[in-house]
């Protein structure tokens, strides 16, 4: 039976250990994701070169099934609308060209802050995204914004269903 006590001395011993492993990793997740989520804000941010204030967005489902946004007027050409409660961001790289991409930051998740110069950037961490393609133009996030289904249907933006 010294074979198994062996065992049970082992299996101990790594609880422990394994214990006081898994506390500090916790403790530095917590303390190293910083205010993912974006900030308490509106449901959307407009940014350069046009900052029009915009009518309120509806929330009826549309012909595609996904949500209105707002209106398309208020994406301004060479910039974007970031629409935080549905997590999208919406550019219109060029005249009548809508791209949608995943407002959630690739880095760490945090919602991403403004467009501007091209850029979707994110303030968390610093990164920036090709307001054209979601591709990365600088990190530290290494992934794109994931693309998302964008329409524009009587005058508005539509979503994802
Ligand atoms: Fe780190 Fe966006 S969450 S740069």
């Amino acid at each position: 039976m010294t074979d198994q006590t062996d065992r049970r001395s082992v299996l101990r011993g790594a609880a422990v250990v394994g214990l006081a492993g898994v506390g500090a990793p916790l403790l530095a997740a917590c303390g190293d994701d910083g205010d993912a989520g974006g900030t308490p804000s509106s449901t959307q941010t407009s940014s350069a070169p046009s900052d029009a204030p915009s009518s309120a967005p509806s929330s009826a489902p549309s012909s595609t099934g996904g949500p209105v946004l707002g209106p398309a007027s208020d994406v301004p050409v060479g910039g974007g609308v970031i629409f935080k409660d549905a997590k999208v961001v919406v550019t219109q790289p060029t005249a009548g060209q809508y791209k949608g991409f995943t407002a959630v930051c690739t880095h760490m998740g945090c919602i991403v802050a403004k467009v501007e110069n091209g850029e979707i950037d994110c303030n968390c961490h610093g990164s920036k995204f090709n307001a054209a393609d979601g591709s990365v133009k600088s990190g530290p996030a290494r992934d794109p914004l994931a693309a998302v289904n964008v329409a524009v249907q009587g005058g508005n933006i539509v979503g994802p269903a």
